[in-house]
C-alpha cells in the first residue's frame, strides 16, 4: 500500500543549498573533512535541522549521529536510514548529503501525512566515511560495526602524525571511550541509504532507481618511500636515490596491476602523492602515497593487491630508496538483504518508477551496515555519472524520486 505522500522538493533544496556552503573552500568547491571547522558546522547544521524535525538526538564517542523518531511499539527493532555529509577535497554538495537531507525530508513527509510509525526510524549521520584525514573511509560504519577495533583506531595517524584521539578531543567528542560506539548485531531491523549512483548507469539507460544488491570490495595501501635529498645542481645522476621517481614507478605499478587483472571491474587509483621537501632545486627525499584498489570479485582484487606489494620492494630496492607498506584496509564486498531489496523494488512499482538492480561500484557506510543488519541503498542518477568533482549534479526531480521510494519504504517497514 502506498501513502498519499508529498516531497516539499523546494525545502530540500533550499538545505542541500545552506549545507554545500558551509565548506573549507568557495562554491561550488564542497570540501568537509572529518573533525574541520566546516564540518563541526555542517553537524551543528543537520543537528538543529533534527531537533525541528522532532527527532530525539544521540551522538557516540566517534561523533555518529542517532536522530530517532520513537516508534509505538518500544519492543521492535529500529528501522534505519541515512548517509555522512563529509566531502572530499575539492567534492560537489550531492555525494552523502542526498542520503542526510533527502532522509530528514522523508520524515518530514511522513509525519505531513499523520504517520506514526510502530516500528522506531532513526536517521544515521555516520561520521568520516570520506578516508581523507587517516586514509581509511567508513570510519563511523566501520566502529559501529566492530570492523575496526577500537584499538585499531586508536593507533591510526594522519599526515602529520596527530592521532584520532587529538581529533576527537579537538572536535568534543572525547568524554565516552571509542570502546562504546559498538552496536549489537541485532540492534536494527535493517538499514536502507539513499545515495547518488555516482556512475553512469542510470543516467545512460534512463531509469530514475537503482535499488543496490551488492557493494564492491575496496582497498587501501599507504607506501612511504625515503631515499636521499639534496642539491638538484649537485648532486650527479648516478649518485641520485630520489624517492619522488620510486613513488612514480609505484603509481604506474598500481596502474598496471588493475589494467593486468584481466577484469575491467578492476580500478586502482595513487590518489595522494606528498614529496617532501618540494622545492624546485632539491631532490625529492619522501615520498608518501596512498593508493586506492577496488573490485566486484575479491580473488581478483586481492591478485592486484599482491602485484602491488611485491612491485614496492622491487622498485625500490632497484633505486636504494627505503620504504613502509601499510594495509590501511582491505575490506570485502558486500551482498545487500534480498527481502530489503525486494521491498524497495515493490515500492518502485507501487509508484510506477522503473528501477533497476546494481552493483555499487564505489563503498559506502552500507558496506558496515551490511554486517550488523539487512541492508540495501537507494540510487538515484548523477548528471554524466560524475562524483567526487564540485560539477556532481542531480536534479531536484531525481533527488525527490529518491526520497519518495526512501519514505515509502521507511513507511512499509514502520506501520
Ligand atoms: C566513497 O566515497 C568512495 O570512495 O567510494
Ligand atoms: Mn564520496
Ligand atoms: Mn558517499
Amino acid at each position: 500500500m502506498l501513502y498519499p505522500l508529498w516531497i516539499d522538493s523546494p525545502r530540500l533544496q533550499e538545505q542541500l543549498e545552506a549545507l554545500a556552503a558551509i565548506s573549507e573552500a568557495p562554491p561550488p568547491v564542497v570540501t568537509r573533512v572529518l573533525f574541520s571547522e566546516a564540518d563541526l558546522r555542517g553537524r551543528c547544521f543537520v543537528r538543529d535541522l533534527c531537533r525541528e524535525t522532532g527527532l530525539v538526538i544521540r551522538e557516540d564517542a566517534i561523533g555518529n549521529l542517532f536522530a530517532r523518531w520513537p516508534g509505538k511499539d518500544p519492543h521492535l527493532a529500529p528501522i534505519a536510514t541515512g548517509s555522512h555529509i563529509d566531502a572530499i577535497p575539492n567534492a560537489g554538495r550531492y555525494d552523502g548529503v542526498v542520503g542526510v537531507l533527502g532522509a530528514l525530508e522523508a520524515v518530514r513527509a511522513l509525519k505531513r501525512h499523520g504517520f506514526e510509525p510502530r516500528r522506531t526510524i532513526e536517521l544515521i549521520v555516520f561520521t568520516a566515511e570520506e578516508p581523507t584525514r587517516f586514509g581509511i573511509g567508513c570510519l563511523g560504519s566501520r566502529l559501529l560495526s566492530g570492523a575496526l577495533t577500537p584499538e585499531k583506531a586508536a593507533a591510526l595517524r594522519d599526515p602529520e602524525g596527530q592521532t584520532l584521539e587529538h581529533w576527537r578531543a579537538k572536535a568534543g567528542y572525547s568524554g565516552p571511550h571509542l570502546n562504546s560506539v559498538r552496536l549489537a548485531s541485532d540492534g536494527y531491523a535493517g538499514f536502507i541509504e539513499l545515495h547518488i549512483e555516482q556512475g553512469p548507469l542510470l543516467e545512460r539507460e534512463n531509469v530514475p532507481i537503482g535499488v543496490v544488491e551488492s557493494i564492491a570490495a575496496p582497498s587501501t595501501l599507504r607506501v612511504r618511500l625515503a631515499g636521499s635529498g639534496g642539491h638538484a645542481g649537485t648532486v650527479l645522476m648516478p649518485e641520485r636515490r630520489d624517492a619522488l621517481l620510486a613513488g612514480a614507478e609505484v603509481a604506474l605499478a598500481v596502474e598496471q596491476a588493475a589494467l593486468a587483472s584481466g577484469s575491467a571491474d578492476t580500478v586502482a587509483t595513487t590518489g595522494v602523492f606528498r614529496i617532501e621537501p618540494g622545492a624546485v632545486n632539491s631532490i625529492p627525499s619522501r615520498v608518501w602515497l596512498e593508493i586506492d584498489l577496488r573490485d566486484t570479485q575479491l580473488t581478483t582484487r586481492d591478485a592486484a593487491l599482491r602485484r602491488i606489494e611485491s612491485a614496492v620492494p622491487e622498485i625500490c630496492q632497484r633505486r636504494g630508496v627505503e620504504f613502509q607498506l601499510e594495509r590501511l584496509n582491505v575490506d570485502a564486498p558486500a551482498s545487500c538483504d534480498r527481502a530489503l531489496v525486494d521491498t524497495v523494488l515493490a515500492v518502485c512499482r507501487e509508484l510506477s518508477l522503473p528501477a533497476k538492480k546494481m552493483t555499487s561500484r564505489a563503498y559506502h557506510d552500507s558496506l558496515f551496515m551490511a554486517r550488523i543488519c539487512p541492508t540495501t541503498m537507494i540510487f538515484i542518477p548523477c548528471r554524466g555519472g560524475v562524483s567526487h568533482r564540485p560539477d556532481e549534479y542531480s536534479s531536484p526531480d531525481q533527488i525527490r524520486d529518491g526520497v519518495l521510494v526512501l519514505a515509502q519504504t521507511l513507511a512499509k517497514l514502520a506501520a
